[in-house]
C-alpha cells in the first residue's frame, strides 16, 4: 500500500438515473474503501466523472428532442445529486464531455499515432437509407453470432459479454428497417499488439483477483481485435486530423481517459503536480465484471501505448450484477428500484449495510431481497449493533448520570473484552485492504455481539462490583464501533460518535484510534436516543408490489 491513492468507479453514463444495480458493484464498494484509506492516512482521491459520449446518449437525446449537450449536463447533475444522498462522497465528479478530457484524448490519440498503434482503413458500415445516418454500435440492434442471444446491440453482447464484431439480422434501432451498408473510413487501433505485453503484465500483478485474471488471459490466448475507434456521429471526441473532421472516437475510446483527465484537473486546481501525483500513488478502478474487456486489455493497451506516461491500475476490484428479487434488473421493464426512490423509503445506511454484507469480493452475482433487507436491518443492524450503542449509553446515562466511571480490578472476561478492543483494528486492516468489505462488516458484527453477551453476562443494572468496569469497557468498545463502522455507515457513525459526546468529525479519527481505549473515566458522553427505527413488513410487502412484473 502506498501513501498516495486515486481512487475510481465506472463512468456513470449520463442517461438516466442512477439504481441500486449500480451501486452495489462499483461506487459503494470504492467509496468505503476510499473513506477506509483516508482512515488509513492514505492522502486518497475518489475520482468520478459523467461518461457523457457515445451513441446511445446522442440517440436518447434525439429522442427527447434535447441538444445532447445539455441532456447531458442534466444528468451530470442529477447523479451528482443522487451519489451524494448515498453517501457516496467522491472528492470530484467532472464529466468526460469536459474541455480537459477532450484536449487529453486527442493528445493520447496523436500519441498513439506517432507510435505506430494506429492505423486507418476502409470499412463497410451500417447506414439507414430511412433516417439517411451512419450507424454505428447502438443503432444497430440484432442477433450474437456467438451466443444467438437476440436483441443485442452490435457492439457488445450483455448475455455472453463477447465485444462484438460483426452481428446477425442487423436492424436500424430507430425506424427498425434492415440497413445498407456503406464505405467510411475508420481509424483502428492495434490491441492484437498488445497481447503478449497484457499478458505478461497480468501475470506479474499479485493484486487482481485470480478468476478474472484467469478469463482475461483466455481471452488474449483466444487471440485480441483491433479496435475500430471512430464513429461516423457529431457527438463525441472530435478526431484531430484534418481528413476526419466529421468523425468521433468511440466512446470507449475516450471515456476511461476521462478517470486520468479528471484526476489531473482535480489534483492541478489542488496545487499538486497531478501526473507526478498519479505516477507515484496506488491507481483503483472499480468495476462491474461486464467492463472487465476493457479495463484489463484495452485500457492498459492504450496506457502502454503511450510509454505508461500514466501508470497502469495496481487494482481492478471487480463485482458481479445485482438483481431484483432473483430477476434481472430492466429499466424498461420497470424492474428497478432507483436511487432516489429508495432514499425516500430509508435511510442510505440501510441500503450500504445491506449491499456490503451481501457483496463478497468475486464475480458472483448477488441479489437483492426485499424480505431478507428487513431482516438484515432488524435482526443485525438493528438487534446487534443498535442494541449495543443504545444499551450501553442509554444505561451510562441512567445509573451514571452520563458520566464514564473508572474501572475497578479486571476479571477474566474483562481482560478478553480489552483484548478485543485492541484487536479489533488490526483484525480488520488485512480484509478490508483485500477489499473484503463484506467480511470486514461481518467482524465487526461479531465484534458488537462480543460486547452485547459481555453486557448481558455483567449485569451492571444489579450494580455489582464488576458494574464500572463493565461500563468503561463496553463504551470504550462503541467508540471502536463507531470508527470502525465509519467507512460502511458514516452517516450512523457520526451519530454514535455525538451521542458518545466526542468532539469533532468521527471522519477525522484514524484507524489505528479502533483500538484505543480512548474513552477515559470522568467522560461526559452526549444525548442519547435511538440510532436506527424498524423495517417493517407492510411496507416491506408494499415495495415488492411496486415493481411490476418482469412479464408485463
Ligand atoms: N459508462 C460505462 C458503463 O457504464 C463505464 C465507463 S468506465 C470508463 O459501462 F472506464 F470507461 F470510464
Ligand atoms: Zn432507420
Amino acid at each position: 500500500m502506498r501513501n498516495k491513492a486515486i481512487i475510481t468507479s465506472a463512468l456513470p453514463y449520463a442517461n438516466g438515473e442512477i439504481h441500486i444495480g449500480h451501486i452495489a458493484s462499483t461506487y459503494l464498494p470504492a467509496d468505503v474503501t476510499t473513506r477506509f484509506l483516508k482512515q488509513k492516512g492514505v492522502e486518497a482521491y475518489y475520482i468520478c466523472a459523467s461518461d457523457d459520449f457515445g451513441t446511445p446518449i446522442l440517440i436518447q437525446s434525439e429522442k427527447e428532442g434535447k441538444d445532447p449537450s445539455d441532456y447531458v449536463a442534466f444528468w451530470n447533475k442529477r447523479d451528482l445529486e443522487d451519489f451524494t444522498a448515498f453517501d457516496i462522497k467522491f472528492d470530484f465528479f467532472y464529466r468526460t464531455s469536459s474541455p480537459e478530457n477532450i484536449e487529453f484524448v486527442q493528445d493520447v490519440f496523436k500519441k498513439l499515432n506517432a507510435n505506430g498503434h494506429i492505423y486507418e482503413t476502409e470499412i463497410i458500415q451500417f447506414y439507414c437509407d430511412h433516417d439517411k445516418k451512419f450507424l454505428p454500435d447502438r443503432y444497430v440492434i440484432g442477433s450474437c453470432p456467438y451466443c444467438k442471444a437476440e436483441e443485442q446491440y452490435s457492439d457488445l453482447c450483455e448475455k455472453c459479454g463477447r465485444v462484438l464484431e460483426e452481428i446477425e439480422n442487423p436492424r436500424c434501432a430507430i425506424c427498425k428497417n434492415p440497413p445498407v451498408k456503406k464505405k467510411s473510413k475508420h481509424y483502428f487501433f492495434k490491441l492484437k499488439t498488445f497481447g503478449e505485453k497484457l499478458n505478461t503484465w497480468l501475470e506479474e500483478s499479485t493484486n487482481f483477483q485470480n478468476d478474472v485474471k484467469k478469463y482475461v488471459q483466455n481471452w488474449i490466448k483466444s487471440g485480441l481485435r483491433d479496435w475500430d475507434i471512430t464513429r461516423d456521429i457529431s457527438w463525441g471526441v472530435h478526431i484531430p486530423l484534418p481528413e476526419a473532421k466529421d468523425q468521433v472516437f468511440y466512446g470507449w475510446f475516450d471515456n476511461h481517459l476521462g478517470y486520468i483527465s479528471s484526476a489531473i484537473k482535480f489534483l492541478n486546481d489542488k496545487g499538486i503536480d497531478g501526473k507526478e501525483f498519479w505516477n507515484s500513488a496506488d491507481i483503483y478502478h472499480f468495476i462491474g465484471k461486464d467492463i472487465a474487456y476493457h479495463h484489463y486489455l484495452f485500457l492498459p493497451a492504450m496506457r502502454m501505448g503511450i510509454d505508461q506516461e500514466y501508470k497502469l491500475p495496481d487494482y481492478i476490484p471487480t463485482r458481479g450484477h445485482l438483481t431484483l428479487q432473483s430477476k434481472k434488473i430492466s429499466k424498461s421493464r420497470n424492474w428497478y428500484i432507483g436511487l432516489k426512490e429508495f432514499l425516500g423509503y430509508y435511510p442510505a445506511d440501510y441500503l450500504r449495510f445491506y449491499l456490503v454484507s451481501i457483496n463478497s469480493y468475486s464475480q458472483d452475482d448477488l441479489n437483492f431481497d426485499w424480505d431478507e433487507f428487513a431482516t438484515k436491518i432488524n435482526s443485525e443492524l438493528i438487534g446487534n449493533v443498535g442494541n449495543l450503542v443504545n444499551r450501553a449509553l442509554g444505561f451510562t446515562k441512567k445509573s451514571f448520570n452520563g458520566i464514564i466511571p473508572a474501572p475497578k480490578e479486571f476479571d477474566q472476561q474483562d481482560k478478553d473484552a480489552e483484548n478485543k478492543i485492541k484487536g479489533l483494528g488490526n483484525e480488520l486492516s488485512g480484509i478490508m485492504e483485500q477489499n473484503h468489505l463484506d467480511r470486514a462488516l461481518k467482524k465487526i458484527l461479531a465484534f458488537s455481539d462480543h460486547f452485547n453477551q459481555y453486557f448481558q453476562h455483567k449485569e451492571p443494572w444489579k450494580n455489582g462490583p464488576g458494574t464500572d468496569t463493565c461500563v468503561y469497557l463496553t463504551v470504550n468498545a462503541v467508540q471502536s464501533l463507531a470508527v470502525s463502522l465509519y467507512p460502511f455507515l458514516p452517516a450512523s457513525a457520526q451519530k454514535i460518535w455525538s451521542q458518545l459526546g466526542m468532539k469533532g468529525s468521527v471522519s477525522e479519527q484514524l484507524w489505528g484510534s479502533i483500538s484505543d481505549i480512548s474513552i477515559k473515566p470522568e467522560h461526559k458522553i452526549g444525548e442519547v436516543s435511538p440510532l436506527f427505527s424498524k423495517v417493517e413488513d407492510s411496507d416491506i410487502q408494499k415495495h415488492k408490489q411496486n415493481l411490476s412484473s418482469p412479464s408485463n
